[in-house]
Formats: structure tokens, sequence, C-alpha cells
């Protein structure tokens, strides 16, 4: 599957050794007749703007630097003809002819943007994930990008942090899986293929540990967490072929990630076995300055040293390292070696070959926003959804009578894709209102704003930066609210789409507090005193924080940011043409305080009283209990499913050996459904303190109404290891205890002794 990683097998194998170098012919040719500045030029990555810049530095001069052999790669430079423009620069007029890297951030989709990350993640579906990964490879490639900047797989147990949207959630066990799934989709087989783009695994590392949940934030963690927490999805991403990896803002052990060699260079490639090359975030070369490392040579050094290939944006290695190299800071051996890196990447996606090979202007017509694409996003959708409350079974609706659909998201276009869909359009965004009239056309539906998604001015203008996605109304919060409820009063039902601008979480969109807007908080409140039955439809990039919300007589669907099919997959579900199997991926918290609290947390040797009632001298809480609002792996379905009957098919096993467990789940309620069996794992006695318990498996089975199924979870050896105080990943004698069943709270287990 991996070109270089299977070469370096074979000549690991030829030669003995485990740390052989292998060497693509036609890199070394070319190497040889490279000029320093040459070589410094291919580490170069810069964006001529029209993407969404993400910092404040936009590149200039880019064609007289691209002629003069000083760039790389570019980034925000898209479809056929443009790139083709670009590309032509770098092969026809600079002196080499050395083609240009594509960057791209395609997060959730190209154009066909589906369910932001976290959402997707939420559908425990790996097949789903990475069909979904080929899908944005084939639309992405069609418009000329080679290389695509995610997965994002950081881990994110703080959802004030905005970028919690991007990730897999909270779960290492899971979030390498979905690493796994996202490289394979975007590498698909052959990284030469004119519909596979090279995968870019992010942030490395740790980034999702910000201090306080600030974007760019400090990270101080152990080495014990970060091994066992932490870093296992990046290193199954590596482990799945991704070719590069892109450094993080943070510091990492007081290092900034962009300049640190332990982690750079001592872990990612000589202990993982990384073979492809590391790239910088946004200027995060030159941000080492005022993180106090030293002024931009001094960091540029510094970072190429630690084992930094390209410096994105921030031209520190562009206009400095020749000077290191005059003065002895850094040798041509560092710069070769990382000009190597870049270079292989090109070969190895067949640029060498031919440097227009996804600068076909017919593809773009002919791959993207498809019917087939389309369809696929709605599908995804709907499997993103997760149930959070069916109150006296208000969902599925009817697909008649009178519906009252109102909220400030149920008519709202532009907030539909979600965070970081620069590459898509949200005028093709299905809305809500939309989507009923599609799939409910029996129905009446009638509509009314209802609330402002905030009536702060304040904090609407800062989460408009990017464009307009709180639109503050010209009528009074007072007049909406009353035509909302006027039009609830004569339906049948209310279905209220509220929660989240896209804006409100992502990059650089962190909040204190993250429950639903007061303006919206009124309008619920409303709509519950009117006495119809109310359905919450609740988008958001995060877990949020909704004890009221979720007490009241209300169903509530969470529904992220779905992505251009949003209405019509909404619609899906409300009216119960499919029946919602998600499962959340990330805690949500009772209140802010409860920060971080996610479900492998360690006990503590002091627990709380298993009753939730505060007991003093343990480790609780006056006000609230510990447990959260919601578990990680909860969500509900339309139907009910009973677990039974959790049997081990041994009672003992030696190290090296596996393990099966199995259970009996039965669909007792009235519809088919799918449901995500979740297994979990207590290691009791161990020389480190243990998570209370960890995700250890999961299957995702469809059951009739009615239907008994018996699901079986195998443990692999190495699923009973762990790193250890000596950081070694190794498994301890002792007992195990399993719990199997619907979420983080499964109840039903058993034990085991490994000898
Ligand atoms: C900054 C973000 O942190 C990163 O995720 C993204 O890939 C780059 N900007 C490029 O847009």
């Amino acid at each position: 599957m991996n070109y270089k990683k299977s070469l370096f097998a074979i000549l690991a194998l030829v030669l003995g050794s485990a740390h052989a170098q292998q060497r693509i012919p036609e890199v070394e040719q070319l190497l040889q007749k490279m000029t320093i500045d040459e070589k410094i030029g291919q580490l170069n990555l810069l964006t001529p703007g029209g993407g969404v810049a993400t910092g404040e530095v936009v590149s200039e001069n880019v064609g007289t630097k691209i002629k003069a052999g000083q760039v790389g790669g570019l980034f925000g430079v898209a479809g056929p003809d443009r790139v083709r423009k670009a590309q032509e620069l770098a092969v026809k007029e600079s002196r080499l002819g050395i083609p240009l890297l594509i960057g791209s951030d395609v997060i959730h989709g190209y154009k066909t943007t589906y369910p932001i990350p976290l959402g997707l993640s939420s559908s425990w579906d790996m097949d789903l994930v990475e069909q979904a990964a080929q899908m944005a490879a084939r639309e992405a490639t069609a418009d000329g990008i080679n290389w695509n900047f995610s997965p994002m797989v950081d881990i994110a147990r703080d959802p004030r942090w905005g970028r919690i949207a991007e990730g897999a959630g909270e779960d290492p066990y899971l979030g390498s899986k979905i690493a796994e799934a996202m490289v394979k989709g975007y590498q698909g087989e052959d990284l030469a293929a004119s519909h596979t783009m090279l995968a870019c695994v992010k942030h490395f590392a740790l980034y999702g540990a910000a201090e306080a949940g600030r974007d760019y934030g400090s990270v101080d963690m152990g080495k014990i967490k970060m091994f066992n927490q932490y870093l296992p999805p990046y290193q199954a991403a590596i482990d799945a072929g991704a070719a590069s990896v892109m450094s993080s803002f943070n510091d990492v052990d007081g290092v900034p990630a962009t300049g640190n060699k332990w982690l750079l260079t001592d872990l990612l490639r000589d202990q993982w076995g990384f073979d492809g090359f590391v790239v910088s975030d946004y200027t995060s070369l030159n941000e080492m300055i005022p993180h106090g490392l030293g002024d931009l040579q001094a960091v540029s050094a510094l970072a190429l040293k630690a084992g930094l290939d390209m410096d994105m944006v921030g031209e520190g290695f562009l206009s400095t390292l020749k000077k290191s190299l005059e003065e002895g800071k850094v040798t041509e051996t560092d710069i070769t070696n990382a000009c190597r890196r870049v270079l292989e990447a090109k070969y190895i996606s067949g640029l060498f070959n031919d440097p227009y090979k996804y600068l076909d202007s017919k593809r773009p017509e002919k791959d993207i926003l498809t019917d087939g694409n389309r369809a696929l996003s709605r599908k995804l959708a709907t499997r993103s959804f997760v149930l959070l409350k069916n109150h006296n079974n208000i969902l599925p609706l009817a697909k008649e009578g009178k519906i009252a659909l109102v909220g400030p998201l149920a008519d709202s276009r532009e907030n539909m894709l979600g965070t970081w869909a620069p590459t898509g359009d949200f005028n093709l965004a299905v809305t809500i209102l939309e989507g009923f009239n599609n799939v409910a056309s029996g129905a009446t539906i009638q509509y009314a704003k209802g609330a402002n998604i905030s009536d702060d001015a304040d904090f609407a203008k800062n989460v408009n930066s990017l464009g307009e996605r709180i639109l503050i109304d010209e009528r009074s919060p007072e007049t909406m609210l009353q035509e909302a409820v006027d039009l609830a009063k004569t339906s049948d039902v209310v279905v209220a789409v509220v929660g989240e601008a896209t804006e409100m979480s992502g990059e650089s969109s962190s909040r204190t507090d993250i429950s639903i807007p007061e303006s919206q908080k009124k309008l619920i409140k409303a709509l519950v005193a009117t006495g119809k039955p109310v359905a919450l439809v609740l988008m958001s990039g995060r877990p949020l924080t909704i004890p009221e919300e979720f007490d009241m007589p209300v169903s509530i669907l969470q529904v992220w940011h779905p992505g251009v099919e949003a209405g019509n997959a909404i619609a899906d579900v409300v009216f119960g043409d499919y029946n919602p199997s998600g499962k959340l991926t990330a805690t949500w918290p009772v209140n802010v305080g409860q920060i971080p609290v996610y479900h492998s947390a360690k006990v503590t040797g002091r627990p709380a009283p298993e009753s939730g009632e505060f007991q003093k001298f343990r480790s609780n809480y006056l006000d609230v209990p510990n447990a959260p609002l919601l578990p990680f792996g909860y969500g509900l379905s339309y139907t009910t499913f009973e677990y039974s009957n959790l049997k081990l098919n041994k009672k003992e096993i030696n190290q090296g050996e596996t393990i099966s467990a199995t259970v009996t789940v039965t669909n007792t309620g009235n519809y088919d459904g799918e449901e995500v069996v979740q297994l979990y794992l207590r290691d009791v006695v161990r020389s480190i303190t243990p998570p209370k318990r960890q995700l250890k498996g999961f299957q995702k089975v469809m059951l009739k109404k009615g239907e008994s199924k018996e699901v079986t979870i195998t443990l692999s050896a190495d699923d009973l290891k762990f790193y250890n105080a000596q950081l070694e990943f190794a498994s301890e004698p002792g007992d195990f205890e399993v719990f199997m069943g619907t979420d983080s709270d499964a109840e039903l287990s058993d034990t085991f002794t490994l000898k």
C-alpha cells in the first residue's frame, strides 16, 4: 500500500537493519543537481491568498518566487486552470522544473461537504468514514489538489476548545480507528493515482489539550498520559501510511512542537518509523519567537535541526537558513535531508512523471458535487445524528398535520456546512425548511424564526469575523418570540432548530460558556409553555451544557453541522426514514465547572459514592455530582435495545493470547434499528493508576424489530497493554474487568485473569 514503507521493509530485510535508509534514485539524482538555494526553496510553502488565511500573514510575490525556485508548495489555490498556471511557472520557468505540491484544508468534504468530523465520528462506522474521505479525495484531486491538511486527530476533552469540532472526540481507541480510516480514504492503495492525495496528520502533538480550552494555548502533560491517551491516534495514522505530518502551535514539555526534536525526530521518526515529511502549521515556526525561543534565524535553525521539513507561510527557512549554514548553525546535510523528504513526497504522488496529472479540466464537472456524492453526504449526515432524548416518543414525526418549524437555524443556509469548510459553498446547502418540504410534502410546514442565534451584538461581531453567521434581526426579540409562539399554538407539533452558528466552534472559536445562547433559551421555554409537543433539533460543533433543556418535556436530536445535505438528512431522521444510531464521541458535561470530564478518567484513591450523593472527604463537588449529563458512547434510537448474557470464552489467559466477549442484544422496540455495541475494559491492578474504564472494541449491528443477535468482540494481546512508568508498552498479570453495553456506563460485566 505505502510504496516507501514496503520498499523500506525489503531494504531493511536485505541489509539486516531496522534503520536502513531507502533512497529513491530519481530524487537522489535531482538532489545532486540542486544548489543550496534551490534546496531551501523546496522547504517553503506559500499561500497566495484566495483561500482562508488563518493567520495575519499572506504570501507576496508568489509567482516570482516560484520561478526563482524558492517555493516547494502552495495552498489556497484550486481549480485545474488556476493550478496549471502555478504548476507551469514551476515546471517551465524554474531552473530545475520541480513541480509543486498543492495543499488544501479538505476537512469534511471538498465541495460536497459532509458533517463536521466530530459529527462523522459519532457514526462509529469506519467504512463510511473511509468512503467519506475517498469522496473528498476524488473531488479535491479533480480540482488540482494533491495534498490534504487532514486528518486532524487531536484528542479533545475540553469542549470549550472550538476545534473539538474538527476531530473525533475524546477517546484514543476510537480516534485511532478513525485516523486510520481517513488516511486510507485519502491515500487509497496508490498515491500515484489521479484520485488520491497525500494525507497530513495534524496537529502534532497534543494540540487538543490547550490549557483552559483556549486555542493556541500552552499544553503541559506528563509522558504517561501523553503516550496512553493522546499520542495513539497520531501513531495510528502514521502506521496507516500517512505521508506527512503537521506540527502544532503549542509547546510539548516546554518546547514548541515545531522546534521539538524529541517529538519530531526521536519519537516520530526513530521510534515510530515515520518516513514522510513534516510541515509547520501556519507561521508556527515564526511563532516560536513570542514563545521565547529566539529570533527568526535562531528558531528556523532550531526547527530544521528538530526535524521540521517545510515552513508554512512564515518564510523563516527561506530567509535565514543560508546564513545559518554559513555560520555553521545548520549543516548542508540538515537541509538536504529536509529537501529529500519533500521531493520524495512529490515523487510518490507521481508529480515527477506528470506534473499535470491532477489538472484535467473535464474532471470537476464529472467528479464534483455529483448526485452520488450528494447522496453519500446525506447518508453520512443521517448516521452522524445522536438522539439525546425522546420524550413521549415525539419523534419520529408523521408526515402529516401542521408542523411549526421554528428557530434561528431552521432557515439559515449560511450555518449548515459547519466550521472549516472553505472549499464548500453554503449557497448550495439545503436548509431544514427546504428539507422538511422535500421529505414531508404531505404535512403543512410553517416557519417562524423565533429568536436570533444570539442577541449580543459584540459576541455576534466576533463570531462573524469570517462572514455573517449570526444575523441579528431588525425585528425586536419580543416580536419574533410572539410570532413563533402564535404559530406553535395553532400547530400540532413544534420542531425548534437551535444551537450554535457554524463559527461558534472551530479554529479560534473557544467559548467559556457552552450553553445555548440566552435568546434561544427563552424561545425554547416559551414553546414548551404552549403545551404542544416540542422536538429540539440541536446544532453545534461541540458538546453543549444543556441541563435545563434536558429536564424539559422535549425530544432532542443532536445534528452537529451536517454539511451540504443538512435539511434533507435532518428531515430523513425527524420523519423516520432513517432511525438514528449515532453515539457521542465526547462526554457532555453538566456545566463548564466539570471540565475535563471524560469516561476514561482515573478512579482516585477517594472515589465519589456510586449513588452520586455528596460525601465529605471524597473526590466530589458540593454542588453537582461527578457524573456528566451524557456519557461518552451515549445515543438513543427510535427503538430500544436490551443487553443480556455477557460471557467470556476464557477465565484465564496467558500473555500474548486473545480473549473474546459475547453479549446478546435484542431489539425490544417497534422499529428496525442499528446499535453500536461497545466494550470497555478495566485493568484492576497494575503498576500505574488505571483509568476507570477504556473503550477497547465496538461493533455496529443492524437488528430487525424483535430480533436478537450475539455480538462477539475479541480483545487482542495489545488491547491489554499500556505504557508503564518506563514508557514500555506492556501488559501486566492480574485481573481485568470487561463491560459491554450501549454506552460507557455499560453495566453488564465479567472478569478474567491475565497470567
Ligand atoms: C491553521 C490550522 O491550524 C491548520 O489546521 C490548517 O491546516 C492551516 N491553518 C492551513 O490552513
